[in-house]
């Protein structure tokens, strides 16, 4: 079957018992076993839940992966996936990442003995020389997030497979729906529910997908053991945004693409627009080959540094300016003093996330409002004589 067709029904099946179409939440912390050690394949929902299954296998089924794990978040996800690693274990992170992912392994996995550097994995050069006897991980996203590089994962993938190495990709911004990491050679594809999964803001949640048995395996034991798993509620919430994501996805590519166009052409008060799908830029040739749509996540920079960054998102008034991203409603933040404050500020200007950068998450509303706020916001931010 199609992926849309996946999306609403994969973990969405009646309910065996009842017949319910929408199948119910099941809220039970333990299951009854009728002699010791029997059960109907629950004992303890931190170790397994029928809702989170079902979650599991739908974010699985629409990875193109074998295996599914639910969290708690997008970092306790992570955190399970970092914990394949020890002490002594290095891993190469590719350019930029999620703050909250920098600090995991910068003042986490740090303390634990696990070392890192970071690549840019544009340079296939950077990853041959950055790598060491004990590196056992790569660690990437695509798009990045907040400078929406598009990495090639299926060149990192290769590399990672000839010296042996996981790969991690960060799959937060494309959502299962534009882009599959696994079919391009990832070992394991990472996701912030809480975002376009999720879709409506109303949930934080993570979840891993691979098709390899051993790691997931490890990653179940992980999850069982370190215990960041999700409530049967969020994952219901989680459930109920895939019945929609192809629709979302669509939407919010196309208001994207919108406002893409009209930052482009106002080049008095822009001065950079990212964003996968823009033709001519470095990003596009390899977002076709690996994603089907540009997606609802752009950045831009704005002429005039930081007073006119704040201008801009204090000017907006159907965007709402806050963390977070991939929900119905169009959100605008300020990179360097909101997600991304947890890098150090020197780390920050070299990567590039300087004050006039402006990440946008585009919403499904109608897109002529969506123009009209981002073009009146503009003028208000840059006066322009
Ligand atoms: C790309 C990306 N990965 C991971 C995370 C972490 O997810 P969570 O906030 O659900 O822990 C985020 C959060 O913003 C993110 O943007």
């Amino acid at each position: 079957m199609r992926f849309d067709t996946r999306a609403v029904h994969t973990g969405n099946e009646p309910d065996e018992l009842t017949g319910a179409v929408t199948p119910p939440i099941y809220t039970s912390s333990t299951f009854a076993q009728a002699k010791i050690g029997k059960t109907k394949g629950y004992e303890y929902s931190r170790s397994g839940n029928p809702t989170r299954a079902r979650l599991e296998r739908a974010v699985a089924d629409l990875e193109g992966g074998k295996f599914g794990l639910a969290f708690s978040s997008g970092l306790a996800a992570e955190t399970a996936v970092a914990g394949l690693l020890g002490h002594g274990d290095h891993v190469l992170i590719c350019n930029d990442v999620y703050g909250g992912t920098f600090r995991l392994f910068n003042q986490v996995f740090s303390n634990f003995g696990v070392a890192f550097d970071r690549v840019d994995a544009r340079d296939p050069e950077s990853l041959e020389r950055a790598v060491k006897p004990r590196t056992k991980m790569v660690w990437m996203e695509s798009p990045t997030n907040p400078l929406m590089l598009v990495l090639d994962i299926r060149k990192v993938a290769k590399f990672a497979r000839s010296r042996g190495l996981t790969l991690a990709v960060d799959n937060t911004f494309a959502s299962p729906c534009l882009q599959n990491p696994l079919k391009l050679g990832a070992t394991v594809v990472v996701h912030s529910t809480t975002k376009y999964i999720g879709g409506h803001s109303d949930l934080v949640g993570g979840a891993v997908v691979t098709s390899d048995r051993g790691v997931y395996d490890k990653l179940k034991f992980l999850q069982n053991a370190t215990g960041g798993v999700p409530g049967p509620f969020d994952c219901y919430l989680a459930l109920r945004g895939l019945r929609t994501i192809h629709l979302r996805m669509r939407r919010h590519s196309e208001n994207a693409s919108a406002i893409v166009e009209v930052l482009s052409k106002d080049r008095a008060r822009v001065a950079e627009v990212r964003y996968p799908f823009l033709k001519g830029s470095e990003n596009y040739r390899v977002a076709r080959r690996q994603m089907s749509a540009g997606g609802g996540m752009l950045a831009f920079r704005v002429k005039g540094g930081y007073p006119a960054a704040s201008r801009f998102l204090e000017s907006l008034k159907v965007f709402t300016m806050g963390e977070s991203l991939g929900g119905v409603e169009s959100l605008a933040e300020h990179p360097a003093r909101m997600t991304h404050a947890s890098i150090p500020e020197a780390e920050r200007r070299r990567l590039g996330i300087t004050d006039d950068l402006i990440r946008l998450s585009v919403g499904v509303e109608d897109p002529d409002d969506l123009v009209e706020d981002v073009r009146t916001a503009l003028k208000a931010a840059v006066p322009v004589p």
